[in-house]
């Protein structure tokens, strides 16, 4: 099969496009190489990688003819880079999608929408969120990537575009970029730097390991119904006091890093999803934290070549944009 896996330079898109091309699939990656994108993840693997926005219906053609699937993972990610501001947020994460969305029409192409759990709002405990759920997005990022969700579900429904919508929970492994919780706070306490650990710390997220997330998506290309959404969750709730502890153990470093900051605005206290009609379809998570988190936690020890070039230039702006007051 031939593919195009758009946002294939970034850390789940980079694992997905290397899982399909040592299958023997011909990969086109088209990414626009923003700050998260890196060549470097796709290291050896033998896939085509484009330049380009997936803003650009010309630059969308080009990369994706011949394909018969997109998988889009391009998107801006991080909620508090969305607090500071959305405008590429909703370029991205909703018209890019719409752009895709145009193509596949077109061309009879079939898609798969990788979307994030965040879209349901954070859920009281004891809860569980199911794909027929409203969506309640608190920040600026997830309620792009919920824009993103209504122009699927619109262009299947009026276009009878085939595509479906796989909405997965935290994700961590390697080649993260250094700027979401686990491969920040590993990488400062490799470094022996504060863990800002915003609020009460008691946050809790469902954490699911990359290649699970990356067989999840790839098992909803080729089996999901058009139309569907399907949840992935790791089904690993563990809140972000405990997650940091864990990673102190792991990394050898002092409880006296952590730093309890000032909460991020609209902090979503807790996602949990039910994920039994993926699990219907054939797929469960193979790896659990305890096993993934240790060997997540090595990769980043012995690959500092990786993410000690991203820490510096325009990361350290951000780095001081988003922490310098909160760490005093
Ligand atoms: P990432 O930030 O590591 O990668 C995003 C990639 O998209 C980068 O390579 C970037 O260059 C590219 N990109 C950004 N704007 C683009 C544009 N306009 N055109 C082309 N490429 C563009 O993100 P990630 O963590 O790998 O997330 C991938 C997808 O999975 C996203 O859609 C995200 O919403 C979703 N998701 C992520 C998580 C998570 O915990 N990381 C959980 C659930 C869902
Ligand atoms: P993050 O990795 O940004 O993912 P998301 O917000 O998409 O769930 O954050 C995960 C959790 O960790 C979230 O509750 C916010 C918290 N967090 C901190 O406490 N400190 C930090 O510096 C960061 C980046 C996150």
């Amino acid at each position: 099969m031939r593919v195009l896996v758009t946002g294939g330079a970034g850390f789940i898109g980079s694992h997905f496009a290397k899982r399909l091309a040592s299958a023997g699939n011909d990969v086109v990656v088209l990414d626009k190489l923003t700050y998260s994108g890196n060549p470097a993840n796709l290291a050896g693997a033998k896939v085509e990688l484009v330049e380009a926005d997936i803003c650009d219906p010309a630059a969308v053609a080009a990369a994706g003819k011949g394909c018969e699937a997109v998988v889009n993972f391009a998107a801006e990610t991080h909620v508090d880079r969305s607090i500071h501001g959305a405008s590429e947020f909703i370029e991205t994460d909703v018209l890019g999608t719409y752009v895709l969305l145009d193509w596949a029409r077109e061309n009879g192409t079939r898609l798969v929408q990788v979307s994030t759990d965040e879209v349901y709002g954070d859920v009281p405990e004891g809860s569980s969120s199911c794909e027929v759920d409203p969506l309640r997005p608190s920040s600026p990022y997830s309620a792009s990537k919920a824009g993103g969700d209504l122009q699927v579900i619109a262009a299947v429904r009026t276009y009878g575009v085939d595509a479906c919508i796989t909405r997965g929970s935290n994700t961590y492994g390697p080649n993260q970029y250094p700027e979401k919780i686990i491969p920040l706070f590993v990488t400062n306490a490799l470094d022996r730097e504060p863990l800002p650990l915003y609020g009460d710390g008691r946050q809790t997220r469902d954490w699911l390991h990359v290649e699970d997330h990356c067989a999840a998506v790839e098992l909803v290309l080729r089996k999901g119904a058009s139309g569907e959404i399907y949840n992935v969750g790791g089904g690993e709730e563990v809140e972000n006091r405990d997650l940091t502890r864990t990673i102190l153990e792991l990394t050898g470093a002092d409880e006296s890093l952590v730093r309890h900051v000032v909460d991020r605005p609209g902090h979503d206290r807790r996602y949990s999803v039910d994920a039994s009609k993926l699990r219907g379809l054939g797929w469960e998570p193979a790896r659990a934290l305890a096993d993934g988190l240790p060997e997540t936690v090595a990769w980043y020890r012995d690959n500092r070549d990786w993410w000690e070039p991203i820490k510096s230039g325009d990361y350290r702006a951000y780095y001081e944009k988003q922490y310098s007051e909160r760490l005093g």
